[in-house]
């Protein structure tokens, strides 16, 4: 059981009410003024707020911090996880604990400026917005000084990353606002990793998304949690929301994915077999044969046969393991040796559908016959059609598979 110390239940939405949750790990040095400076906009501007930190229990004082911030009449409430971590399941707690009609996210260490909660709310209020984002990357906005090349690089590959997701420029944001609304209307959210709000924007199938420009500052006290496991996870997410935005035909785009690094693999195999393998065995065999005699001709044909045939299965092989574990993720706990043979069955008759295609066509339309390759071509989508068909809907299916 969870164990959630919160002054206050959660409860039912209050009119007007704006929800600022802030997610924390170890930052009790930026607790303070951060409530201040939030407390000094809403204030200035007259808005009715609350603020909910969801700490995952750093026991670095942050209780204490917050009980006396509490105390001197900040609506400032903790919320304490004990037996979970992540920064985006901490978010989406702490958007459940919230009562107000708007929900806000922000960082702890003061990179998202406090004094642009407005500018967030604002479009929410008055232009019926789904989502607003603190954005760094449209115009006026921007990142401090001090960010090497390799955070920008990662950010920027990220935010590419997600384009089939959203149009927004800067969707890896943890600043952002959106009605309470959108976000009961969430889908199966699956918290994994930092992109929470990318998460978001997609399973609250948001559409009327803006952004406002913000100035990502440094954080003073503490250090990132993002890490290279963050950055796995990224992967994972953007994957999961394929499946969930795009449906088979994700798993098409992954199944060829992985196609081409097993026509990769079948070479390289190829290329090493020829080397290590045939190249040895020929001349082992023209050693033992007399050359030009019907053995040797016919053995080092047969090898080479061999040799290929390796190859191939050998990327057979690579590909039945990714397409298990990437693209059909949800059949991993199926059982391996039944899916092997299945997976070697439907690539043999993808290859036949191939092969009676690039055969069949220049026969049957005398174009075909001046475009052979182009034949080839065919024979080569329609096989990986029929294989992709039969991985998905037979050897890999959903059916009688655990998660
Ligand atoms: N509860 C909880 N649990 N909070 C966490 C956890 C966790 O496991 N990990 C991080 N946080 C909190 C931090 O305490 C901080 O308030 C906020 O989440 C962001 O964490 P940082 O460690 O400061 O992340 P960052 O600065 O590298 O990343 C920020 O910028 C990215 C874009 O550059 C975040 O805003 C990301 O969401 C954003 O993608
Ligand atoms: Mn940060």
């Amino acid at each position: 059981m969870e164990r959630v110390i919160s002054s206050e239940a959660p409860a039912t939405t209050t009119t007007g009410l704006i929800s600022v949750i802030v997610p924390t790990y170890k930052e009790v040095d930026n607790l303070r003024p951060l409530v201040e400076r939030i407390a000094a906009t809403m204030t200035a501007e007259g808005r009715h707020y609350e603020i909910v930190v969801v700490d995952d229990n750093s026991r670095d004082g942050t209780e204490g911090v917050m009980a006396e911030l509490a105390a001197a009449g900040f609506p400032a409430r903790l919320v304490t996880r004990v037996n979970q971590r992540g920064l985006s399941s901490a978010v989406i707690e702490g958007f459940r604990q919230a009562r107000g009609e708007i929900l806000v996210c922000m960082d702890a260490d003061l990179s998202h400026p406090p004094e642009a909660l407005g500018q967030l709310i604002v479009p929410v209020e008055t232009a019926g917005a789904d989502f607003v984002i603190g954005s760094r990357y449209v115009r006026g906005g921007g990142t401090e000084e001090g960010w090497g090349l390799f955070r920008w690089l990662n950010s920027k590959v990220a935010t590419l990353m997600a384009r089939p997701f959203t149009s927004a420029r800067d969707p890896m944001a943890g600043f952002f606002a959106l009605p309470r609304a959108v976000f009961e209307r969430a889908d199966s959210l699956s918290p994994i990793g930092y992109k929470i709000g990318l998460e978001l924007i997609v399973k609250c199938r948001c559409r009327n998304v803006r952004e406002v420009p913000i100035h990502f500052a440094n954080r003073k006290f503490g250090q990132s949690k993002l890490s290279l496991r963050e950055q796995i996870n990224y992967i994972k997410h953007l994957k999961r929301l394929a499946d969930y935005k795009y449906g088979w035909f994700s798993h098409l785009a992954q199944f060829c994915l992985v196609g081409v690094t097993g026509a990769l693999v079948d070479l390289g195999t190829y290329k090493l077999l020829i080397v290590k393998l045939l190249a040895p065995l020929e001349r082992a065999l023209l050693a033992t044969f007399p050359t030009g005699s019907f053995l040797a001709d016919h053995a080092a044909g047969e090898a080479l046969t061999l040799v290929a045939g390796l190859a191939i299965w050998v990327a057979m092989t690579w590909n039945f393991f990714l397409n298990r574990r990437l693209t059909f993720s949800h059949s991993r706990g199926g059982n391996a040796l039944r899916q092997y043979w299945q997976f070697v069955v439907a690539c043999s008759l993808g290859a036949l559908v191939n092969l009676g295609i690039r055969v069949s066509l220049p026969a049957i339309i005398p174009f075909f016959n001046h475009y052979k390759l182009l034949a080839g071509a065919v024979g080569i989508v329609a096989g990986t059609v029929f294989n992709f068909a039969l991985s998905h809907h037979w050897v890999f299916r959903r059916q009688e598979t655990r998660e």
